[in-house]
């Protein structure tokens, strides 16, 4: 197994894609950090692992809280006595032009889906750099690269995660941790749903997203899993900086 003995911190990890990376690693031998602000949906992760014969622990947090990130890094070490892995997957959406969107709602998205990976990376790089080698993995979005109407923060948040990306994968190459992002088209998760409930018909709003890629259809969240796995593995080992895009073809036709 390709992560026997190491240890990986997923945030967000209680639902959608976060559940399925932190599945995916404890598959492969990691011992997983659930890392999330829900109590429920974390604890329900760590049993799905544990059910599976994978080892987990539950780490209660506000990522883009600076106290909480910190006790992330402390908890983990304790329990695992290393980190090699981060995965920084947790973020919110939120809807709403510049007009639209309050100052408070710009903080909360910008400091969910982007100053959690600052918070999360400054205090468990220092751990994984005690290993010799590792992997940090962000989750941005396509919403990175292109836009659509009415998602302010949450495109800045995107864009910020990969230009923030790069920066870490060039700080961090002395240290052999590699820095990548992977960035998902449509993915069948809560938040996803979440999102077509806003609409006037969700089936029919699901049914439209799943045409604009060229798959057509929207994917599924071990699908996204399943590259992070690749970019964190020694199959990846001269890959940094990246961002890889993970979108059934999303955005590459006009
Ligand atoms: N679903 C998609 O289509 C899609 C597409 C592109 C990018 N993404 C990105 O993928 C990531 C995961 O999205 P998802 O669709 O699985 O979302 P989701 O809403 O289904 O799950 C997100 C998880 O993060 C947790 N979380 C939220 N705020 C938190 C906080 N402050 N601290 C700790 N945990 C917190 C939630 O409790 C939840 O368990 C996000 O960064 C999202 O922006 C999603």
């Amino acid at each position: 197994m390709e992560f026997e003995g190491k240890a990986a911190i997923i945030t967000g990890a209680g639902m959608g894609m976060g559940k399925a990376i932190a599945v995916a690693f404890a598959e492969e031998g990691a011992s997983i950090a659930v890392v999330d602000i829900n109590i429920g949906a974390g604890q329900e992760t760590v049993k799905t692992i544990q059910d599976k014969g994978g080892q987990a622990i539950f780490i209660q947090a506000d990522v883009s809280n600076a106290s909480n990130a910190q006790q992330v890094a402390t908890d983990t070490v304790n329990a695992f006595e290393r980190i090699d892995v981060l995965v920084n997957n947790a973020g919110i959406q939120h809807y709403g032009s510049v007009i639209e969107t309050t100052e408070e709602e710009w903080d909360q998205v910008l400091g969910v889906n982007l100053k959690s990976i600052f918070l999360c990376s400054k205090y468990c790089i220092p751990e994984i750099q005690k290993q010799g080698s590792g992997s940090v993995i962000n989750i941005a979005s396509v919403q990175g690269f292109a836009s659509q109407q009415r998602v302010c923060p949450y495109s800045a948040s995107k864009g910020g995660a990969i230009s923030l990306t790069r920066n870490m994968a060039i700080d961090f190459a002395k240290d052999s941790i590699r820095v990548n992002c992977v960035c998902p088209g449509s993915i069948d998760t809560p938040l996803l749903r979440a999102a077509a409930e806003l609409t006037d018909n969700s089936q029919q709003a699901i049914e439209e997203w799943a045409d604009a890629h060229v798959l057509k259809r929207i994917g599924q969240p071990e699908e996204v899993a399943q590259v992070v796995l690749f970019l964190a593995s020694n199959k990846a080992s001269f890959v940094t900086g990246a961002a890889y895009v993970v979108d059934g073809g999303l955005i590459t036709q006009l």
